[in-house]
């Protein structure tokens, strides 16, 4: 079902400390300023720090507990590596899967991010999938070439039953802890290419329902622009996330 969601991915940032000290606050705010059920929240820490963030958020309301990565086998000798059912089992609801930096720095492709998607649905996980183009694939003007195949190749293998569960989450590569954001209209204009990808590949329904995140130097003074556009439906935060005040702005912008 289509939702507004602000999703706030903290990467490698934060202590136990800091993390206690930053969610805290988060909920505070979110409580004490009653951001209202209009807008789901989900908070990506570090896989350590799931545990205890997870125990800060209040159950059953507005926030939502995010692992940043999982691995695609179910269980097993791969040193270093987190499975979705473990992430499951302590509480995480969300994964984010394909993000630009893994995909750089971790040679993660659409063949591998095919069977991670897998693995985190059938631990029960509901994935946010991104996608963007980088700026020398946005120059030559590809965007719309490069994302519609990001879409085909990692995530439109996908049964109708399993893409209910996905988020799209579309992240130029340029935008991205750039302080460049997308303008709306540019943001709008692939949102509704993505949209539109999913009617063909799944049907209408399904492309209404599906929850559309922008990401990429989304802040508080542009989440208000950003979130007007109509296939636009939240965001996904990095660097804006891991400052309370900024987060819970975001999060009031709907
Ligand atoms: P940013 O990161 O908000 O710091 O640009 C966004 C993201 O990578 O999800």
């Amino acid at each position: 079902m289509r939702k507004n969601i602000v999703a706030g991915n903290w990467k490698m940032n934060t202590t136990l400390q800091d993390a206690q000290a930053l969610v805290s606050e988060i909920v505070n705010m979110v409580q004490d300023e009653a951001t209202g059920s209009a807008v789901e929240v989900v908070i990506c820490p570090p896989f350590p720090l799931l545990p205890v963030v997870g125990r800060l958020l209040p159950e059953g309301g507005q926030l939502h507990l995010g692992a940043q990565n999982c691995h695609q086998k179910e269980s097993g000798a791969f040193t270093g590596e987190v499975s979705a059912r473990l992430l499951a089992s302590i509480g995480t609801e969300y994964v984010i899967l394909g993000h630009s930096e893994r995909r750089q720095y971790f040679r993660e492709d659409d063949e591998l991010l095919s069977q991670k998607l897998k693995a985190a649905l059938a631990a029960g996980l509901k994935p946010i999938f991104c996608v963007g183009e980088s700026l020398e694939t946005r120059e030559a003007d590809d965007t719309f070439a490069y994302i519609g195949k990001q879409l085909k190749e990692g995530l439109f293998h996908l049964s109708n039953e399993e893409f209910a569960q996905v988020v799209v989450a579309y992240e130029p590569i340029w935008a991205i802890g750039t302080g460049k954001t997308a303008t709306s209209q540019q943001a709008q204009e692939v949102h509704a290419f993505i949209r539109e990808q999913i009617a063909r590949a799944y049907d209408a329904k399904q492309a209404l329902n599906t929850t559309i995140l922008y990401g990429g130097s989304a802040n508080a003074q542009n989440a208000r622009e950003l979130f007007s556009q109509p296939d636009v439906d939240g965001g996904l935060i990095g660097g804006a996330s891991l400052k309370s005040r900024d987060f819970v702005e975001i999060i009031k912008s709907f």
